[in-house]
């Protein structure tokens, strides 16, 4: 399973990759104007650092327009993702992109049948919301669920990516369900190396350690 971190801030990309468990990054224009720095910017900074691949979000509704900022978001680096919203528009575009050799984010996906033509479109990942589900009192896992169940059953290559990720819970059952990816915010992932009895534990090891010669 691969983790992403969900961001567009490069001091939380720089943090998670020096952990060594960051396989990529997702933004969006919300994560982005949370920067106040021109997209421009972000995506020279990001792409100096990340190998892995990287989603960045087009801002058109319009098919013709989508396909403008996909091919210059293209251009800055083979390892950007195309993220593309779950519209008529948007899955047309996804189409287009796979075709030209571009790699795809169906982003904004809330059942099982968005999940299933993005899929047809040829995306690269699809990205069921889970906590914004959760938000208003859906299930986010049961979508998760029934998209893997879908690709499964039918062969899809798309990758599912679990969004919206809120709390260790989210990845822990994300990657029970089998999830290819969780894109997670910097807050949760910091969460996951958590457990008070690791703290507990290491407590006590280093307190033993100062009565051992030549183990301090
Ligand atoms: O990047 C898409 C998704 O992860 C957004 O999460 O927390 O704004 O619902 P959130």
């Amino acid at each position: 399973m691969l983790f992403f971190i969900d961001t567009a801030d490069i001091n939380e990309i720089r943090r998670a990759l020096s952990w060594g468990i960051c396989d990529g990054v997702t933004t969006n224009p919300s994560l982005v104007a949370k920067t106040e720095k021109s997209f421009s910017q972000i995506i020279d900074e990001i792409l100096a650092e990340v190998d892995g691949p990287v989603s960045l979000e087009v801002t058109a509704t319009d098919y013709e327009t989508m396909m403008e900022q996909a091919r210059t978001l293209h251009a800055r680096g083979e390892n950007v993702v195309v993220k593309l919203p779950m519209t008529p528009d948007g899955i047309r575009a996804t189409r287009t992109c796979a075709e030209e050799g571009m790699q795809t984010n169906v982003t904004l996906v809330f059942s099982p049948t968005q999940a299933l033509i993005a899929a047809k479109a040829g995306a690269t990942y699809v990205s069921p919301f889970i906590g914004r589900l959760d938000d208003v009192a859906a299930d986010g896992m049961s979508l998760l669920s029934d998209i893997v169940e879908i690709y499964q059953n039918h062969g899809f290559a798309t990758q599912v990516l679990a969004a919206s990720i809120r709390h260790p819970e989210h990845v822990a059952d994300a990657a029970r369900i089998g999830a290819d990816v969780a894109t997670i915010p910097i807050g949760v992932l910091e969460k996951l190396f958590r457990h008070p009895l690791t703290d507990v534990g290491l407590a006590r090891f280093m307190e033993d350690a100062k009565r051992v010669p030549g183990l301090d």
